[in-house]
Formats: structure tokens, C-alpha cells, sequence
């Protein structure tokens, strides 16, 4: 299993450009399900979870045809299988996404039933529900969800909690139901903004994504389309908040600065001095240490849960004590105990971690316990004391690509090494 060592010390500096957002490209290439034509999808990123997304494909015998830009085109009409088994979905949880549009589009489908995961129990009974809700039969055995529905009819849906990939579900499920299809209580992540966009290229009739309520009136068939992905704004996020961690100057392109608000603001209230453009964000400490902040997570337009483990990395060396509290996973503090080993002074209650920040971090060999830990475990790495050894780093392929490559064209010293 791959290792990375990274010793810390040096100031982050420089510009990089972030790719294409996991969390867009996940439910967008779900949609393609929903097509009878082929669908081109364009700035998809180079991860692990992308490439578990296509043998999943490969396995229901989708045919696909990729370029050397990770440009992909689905031609759905090709499959033969209606299932995700459990080998790809323990592999990546949001293999969920399949069901709504293989049962919108084919009558059925049988997917894995995602169990829990490092981050907390996370459920998938509102995607069932919501399902039901608009006419189908859905059964759980041997681990399985099997669904099935001659034609979805729309339904007046109240989500009872607010579910990203659950409200991406049921928005895909819609588009081919007969009639109309309101969901109450959505998310509004800019992710799935981003996925209704996609749809109404392909002739979908959408309209309220962004908000809490989005309306779907379900059209015949869908048509083929090409569209690109918008940029990843966790990613961006992390390498900002490393630049601050190191008390650095960082420049980020290709992003939608519109979609960072909170975590600006936040960067900001650390001491950091911001500049945006039109699609680029520089951050600025001036060489000196970052303010302790005080973090709460909650669905957008809050700071997402998918920031939180790196700004406990910042809080760790800021002036100052702060609380974080994350409202959206009960179990998302692992990197806590690995920081903890690194000298950080953290102190869990419940849903909050208490963090008296400290000068530096002692180097210490320290486990990745999920993606968003491992990215954390890289600050933290990069504002120790000595050659910090990062084990289990294969959650972290699953959302950051080429990180080594970025860390280290900033002037960070890093290196991934094979065991
Ligand atoms: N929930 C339920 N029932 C459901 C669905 C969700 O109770 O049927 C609960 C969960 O247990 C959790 C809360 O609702 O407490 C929110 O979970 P949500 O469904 O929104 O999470 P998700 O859709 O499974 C997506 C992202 C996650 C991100 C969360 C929250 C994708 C592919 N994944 O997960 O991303 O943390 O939303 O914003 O979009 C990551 O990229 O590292 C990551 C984990």
C-alpha cells in the first residue's frame, strides 16, 4: 500500500489549477443512464472514485469510449445489466446514484445496499422513500435494493433531512416520470446545481435547483448532449486552507469563486488577505500565523463537512483556541486522534472538537482514516517538525488527483512511496 512522507517546514507558494468537481461528476455520470444517445462529459477529474464509476458501467456493459483528455462518452443503450454489486459499492458509496435513473429509465434495478463507512452510519431509507413515494416497488434482500416500477408517476416529496445524493436521486428519477415532481426540503449544493444543468441540456424540465424546492415535470426520453463539469470546490478549498496553514501566498484557477464564499470568509477571519477574479481565488497570510477560528458544519450555502478535518489541521497551529462542530456525520473526527499523536492539543465533546492551537506538530507516522482525513493529514504533515509518514493514503486518491504533484510545485516537500 502506498505511503506518502512529507516533511514540513516550507511555505506553500505558487498557482495551480483545480479540475473538475467529484461530487458533479458522480451524479452527472449517473445521469447519463437516463439517455437513449450517447452523452459527452467533459472535465471529468483523474480519481479513483471516477474509474470505479466507469468498471461499473463496464460491468452493466455500457459501452464507453474515453480520450486523452478524460473526456468520456456514455452510450448507455448498450446495457445489459441493471446492477451494482456490492464489490463496486463498498468500493464507493456513491454508486447509489444508479438507482434512480436505471429504474426511471429501465423499470428496474437492483444496487447494493451501502453500508456504513468511516464517517458515520449514513442511510440511504430517504432515497427509498422518496422512490416509493413516486410508485415504486421497492424490496431490501440479501443486501440489496431491488426496485421496480413500470412508469415513476410524480409525487409531492418532503425530504425529512437534507440529503445531497438523495435529493440528486430523486431529482434524476423525476425527469422521466409521468408528470410533475416536487421536492421540498432539497439540497442546494452547488453540485447539484450543477446535475440539473447537465439534465436540462439533455431536455429535462427543471426548474428551482438552487433552492430548497426544486420542481421536475417528466418529459418522454431524454437526448444526447456534451457538457463540462464545473470545478472541484473542496479541492480548492484544501489547497487555500493549506496556504494558510504554512503561511503562505497561493493562487487557485479555474474555480467559481461564487461557490467558496464561506470558506473565504472563514480564510479571512484566519487573517488571510483574499483577491478574486472571475475564476480565480489568491490567498495571502503575509508570513504570518493564522487566527483560530471557530468552524460549524451544515449543508450549503454553510461550511461543508468536507472542509472541516482541514481546518482542524489549521486550527492545530493557529493563535488561539476554537471549537469545530460537525452537525452533518457523527463520526467524522478520526483525524483528530491521528493529529493528536502529531502533538495537537484537541480535545473532543460530542460533535465538537476543542483545539488550543499550537507553535508547530511534531512529525509521527499517523493513518488516513477517510478522503477529507488524508487531505487534512497533509497540512497537518506540512506544518510539522520532521518527515511525517501518511499510511493508507488510498482514500486520498479517491478525491484529490496529482496531489503530490500540486504540493510540491508549490514548494512543498513530498513524496509518495510504495510499500
Ligand atoms: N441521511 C439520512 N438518510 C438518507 C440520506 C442521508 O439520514 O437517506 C443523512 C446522513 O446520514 C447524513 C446526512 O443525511 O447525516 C447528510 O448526508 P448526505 O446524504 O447529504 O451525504 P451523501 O449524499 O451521502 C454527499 C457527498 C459527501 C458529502 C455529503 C455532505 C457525494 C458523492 N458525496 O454525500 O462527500 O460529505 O454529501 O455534504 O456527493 C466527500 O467528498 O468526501 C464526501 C463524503
Amino acid at each position: 500500500m502506498d505511503k506518502l512522507l512529507i516533511t514540513g517546514g516550507n511555505t506553500l507558494q505558487g498557482e495551480l489549477r483545480i479540475c473538475g468537481a467529484k461530487n458533479a461528476a458522480l451524479p452527472i455520470l449517473a445521469a447519463s443512464l437516463l439517455c437513449s444517445d450517447s452523452v459527452k462529459i467533459c472535465n471529468l477529474p483523474h480519481l479513483k472514485d471516477i474509474t470505479t464509476m466507469i468498471e461499473l458501467f463496464g460491468s452493466m456493459g455500457i459501452r464507453l469510449l474515453i480520450d486523452d483528455k478524460m473526456n468520456l462518452e456514455v452510450c448507455a443503450n448498450t446495457i445489459l445489466h441493471l446492477s451494482a454489486p456490492y464489490h463496486l459499492v463498498k468500493t464507493m458509496r456513491a454508486s447509489i446514484l444508479v438507482l434512480g435513473p436505471l429504474l426511471s429509465h429501465y423499470g428496474e434495478a437492483e444496487v447494493a445496499l451501502p453500508g456504513g463507512c468511516a464517517i458515520g452510519n449514513r442511510p440511504v431509507d430517504l432515497h427509498i422513500r422518496g422512490l416509493e413515494a413516486m410508485g415504486a416497488n421497492i424490496t431490501i434482500e440479501n443486501g440489496y435494493i431491488r426496485a421496480q416500477a413500470k412508469k415513476l408517476h410524480g409525487a409531492h416529496i418532503f425530504m425529512d433531512s437534507i440529503t445531497v445524493t438523495g435529493t440528486e436521486n430523486l431529482m434524476m428519477a423525476a425527469t422521466l416520470a409521468e408528470g410533475t415532481t416536487i421536492i421540498e426540503n432539497a439540497a442546494r449544493e452547488p453540485e447539484i446545481y450543477d446535475l440539473a444543468n447537465c439534465l436540462i441540456k439533455m431536455g429535462a424540465k427543471i426548474k428551482g435547483h438552487g433552492t430548497s424546492t426544486i420542481t421536475i415535470t417528466g418529459v418522454p426520453r431524454l437526448h444526447n448532449t456534451h457538457y463540462t463539469v464545473m470545478p472541484d470546490r473542496i479541492e480548492a478549498s484544501t489547497y487555500l486552507i493549506a496556504a494558510a496553514a504554512t503561511r503562505g501566498k497561493v493562487k487557485v484557477k479555474d474555480v467559481q469563486p461564487e461557490y467558496l464564499e464561506a470558506v473565504l470568509l472563514k480564510l479571512k477571519e484566519a487573517g488571510a488577505v483574499i483577491r478574486c477574479g472571475d475564476n480565480w481565488v489568491e490567498l495571502d497570510m503575509q508570513g504570518k500565523r493564522p487566527q483560530a477560528i471557530n468552524i460549524e458544519t451544515a449543508p450549503y450555502p454553510a461550511i461543508a463537512t468536507d472542509v472541516q478535518a482541514q481546518f482542524c489541521a489549521l486550527n492545530a497551529v493557529a493563535k488561539g483556541t476554537s471549537r469545530i462542530k460537525e452537525t452533518i456525520f457523527e463520526n467524522r473526527f478520526m483525524h483528530c486522534q491521528e493529529m493528536q499523536r502529531m502533538g495537537a492539543d484537541i480535545h473532543l465533546e460530542g460533535n465538537t472538537a476543542i483545539i488550543h492551537g499550537v507553535e508547530s506538530l511534531n512529525a509521527a507516522p499517523v493513518r488516513a482514516t477517510d478522503l477529507r482525513a488524508s487531505a487534512s493529514l497533509v497540512i497537518a504533515g506540512l506544518v510539522a517538525k520532521g518527515t511525517t509518514e501518511i499510511d493508507h493514503i488510498h482514500h486520498m486518491d479517491r478525491g484529490y488527483a496529482c496531489i503530490e504533484e500540486n504540493i510540491a510545485m508549490l514548494g512543498g516537500s513530498i513524496q509518495r512511496i510504495s510499500a
